[in-house]
């Protein structure tokens, strides 16, 4: 068994089973591929996140916070990047840890993604909810109140979970139902739907740092950094900087912790690879533009959100439009609002699209049924069922769960996956130091190293309560694997037919042929 749970998948293999059927259209450039990882960037970390982080852990040292998230994501994505460029398949980091880790690592990491795209979804699913909220109330219309967002949240004046006294999130459910629908039609209308939507926000962004530049009042960020420059605990006991009632992390580091999630996406591009027209060359090229134009704007935007409005009275629900409210201008609140929702949206659309292609590499490795996962559409060439197996999870999570608890859960998640790949990469520079490599991280080793420091820390700057949850939730991944994965391996297949190196691929079976051994 041992020797099962550590098989790798051999790198031929990979590269043998890229030519097979039943793949995916090769349709994306290199500019489809930046805009869908910008598609995926921006969205509701800056547009909403900035507000709790700013107000709640960070002050105007938010700026800095996003430098630091910065900094590690930049790490992470040339990771990303080199091995995107070895293994331009679909699975992303998944995919990488079955080369390089073994098979029981590639599904933690493949549950783990899990735990990013859907529960990244639900989040921004309620990211659009307030957003949608804040342009409607212009026109002098509300949502019921008890349908406005989920049932309970966390307080961090008192430091517990308290009623909000509605019953769910109703918009954020109808957002998912429509993405959905479009995503089970196909990708080439989803990229192009991506694209207009990438223009509109990215022009949004634009407007909020220049317009919003004129409404800076440096008075707006003294004190600096008014929880401190740290924020760091271990399993619940703070180790560096201050603490909230409920003796969560605060200051520069925890603010970066949380809008960590507005980073989140670069690493989606990745899932693309199959999809892409020059893999090797065009997905490196999408994930490290998209991530750095990203950095650029967020701290741009931070530094007038911060200047704009004191910390203290940045609205935590639609801050960055409410900020030109706040300074006098209410035409300019309906601009931002608009551009927020749709920015949100094409978030919302690249991470429904990406869990269903990670789902799918899964899939065909036999770690989860086939006949679900790995159902492409004879029609439109989508993985139909498990897009709409992924809308229906997003819109329950969305429905009943804060966005607080679901960001935090989904960066803790992310985070364990960037470093799982930054060591995958390592791991890989030792085991085929000869493989072609289209694209390397630079300085040798110390990128992936680099990568793996920076996220652990942002790991321990979170709120302790993830480190449970993400136990949990990986005990289940456990769960899953032992009772349906391990028996339905094509990789064990292929190591008890004999053909564990050979590059013969061998299809996923929802049962085992009878008499097939395991070890
Ligand atoms: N980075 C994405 C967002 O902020 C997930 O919405």
């Amino acid at each position: 068994m041992k020797r099962q749970l550590l098989a790798t998948k051999p790198l031929a293999l990979l590269l043998e089973e890229m030519r097979g059927e039943n793949r995916l259209r090769r349709i994306l450039g290199p500019i489809q591929l930046t805009s869908l990882g910008v598609g995926a960037i921006i969205g509701t970390g800056i547009f909403v996140l900035t507000g709790k982080a700013a107000h709640d852990n960070a002050g105007p040292a938010l700026i800095l916070s996003f430098v630091i998230s910065g900094i590690a994501c930049v790490f992470a994505a040339l990771c990303y990047a080199e091995f995107a460029s070895m293994v331009p398949v679909a699975g992303s980091a998944y995919t990488y840890a079955y080369a390089t880790m073994g098979e029981l690592f590639a599904w933690i990491i493949g549950w783990d993604l899990v735990l990013e795209y859907t529960v990244v979804s639900a989040t921004v699913a309620h990211g659009w909810s307030a957003y949608f909220q804040d342009f409607i109330g212009i026109f002098g219309w509300h949502v019921p109140h008890a349908m406005t967002r989920a049932p309970f949240d966390y307080s961090p004046e008192i430091g517990r979970i308290v009623s909000t006294g509605t019953m769910l999130d109703v918009p954020a459910i109808v957002i998912t139902v429509i993405l959905t629908a479009i995503l089970v039609k196909g990708i080439r209308e989803s990229a192009s739907f991506n694209a207009a939507m990438v223009g509109i926000k990215v022009v949004i962004v634009l407007f909020v740092i220049a317009v919003g530049a004129f409404y800076v009042d440096p008075a707006n960020w003294h004190p600096f950094a008014p929880f401190g420059l740290t924020g760091v605990s271990f399993f619940g006991k703070t180790i560096l900087g201050q603490t909230d009632a409920g003796g969560q992390p605060l200051g520069m580091l925890a603010g970066a912790a949380i809008i960590f999630f507005a980073y989140i996406g670069f690493d989606s591009v990745s899932t693309h690879a199959e999809e892409a027209r020059r893999p090797h060359r065009d997905v490196p090229i999408g994930i490290v533009t998209s991530l750095i134009v990203c950095t650029v704007l967020y701290i741009a935007v931070s530094a007038v959100l911060t200047g704009m409005v004191r910390y203290d009275r940045i609205d935590i629900n639609a801050p960055v439009s409410d900020a030109f409210k706040q300074v006098g201008l209410p035409w300019a609140q309906g601009i931002v609002s608009l551009g927020a929702l749709t920015g949100i949206t094409s978030v919302l659309l690249v991470m429904m699209l990406s869990q269903p292609r990670v789902l799918l590499a899964i899939a065909r490795d036999g770690l989860l049924p086939p006949s679900v996962f790995g159902a492409v559409h004879e029609k439109f060439r989508t993985p139909w069922k498990s897009t709409i197996l992924t809308g229906i999870v997003v819109a329950i999570l969305g429905a009943f769960l804060p966005l607080r608890i679901l960001a935090e859960l989904t960066n803790i998640g992310t985070l364990l996956a960037f470093v799982m790949v930054c060591i995958s990469v390592l791991i890989m520079r030792f085991t085929n130091p000869e493989a072609h490599r289209p694209f390397r991280a630079p300085l040798g080793i110390a990128v992936p190293i680099l990568g793996v420091v920076f996220c652990v820390v942002l790991m321990f700057s979170l709120p302790a309560q993830n480190w449970l949850r993400l136990f949990a939730w990986l005990l289940v991944g456990f769960g899953i694997y032992f009772a349906y994965g391990r028996y339905h391996s094509v990789l064990a297949l292929r190591h008890a037919a004999g053909l564990a190196d050979a590059g013969v691929v061998v299809a996923p079976v929802d049962d085992p042929p009878a008499g097939a051994s395991r070890e």
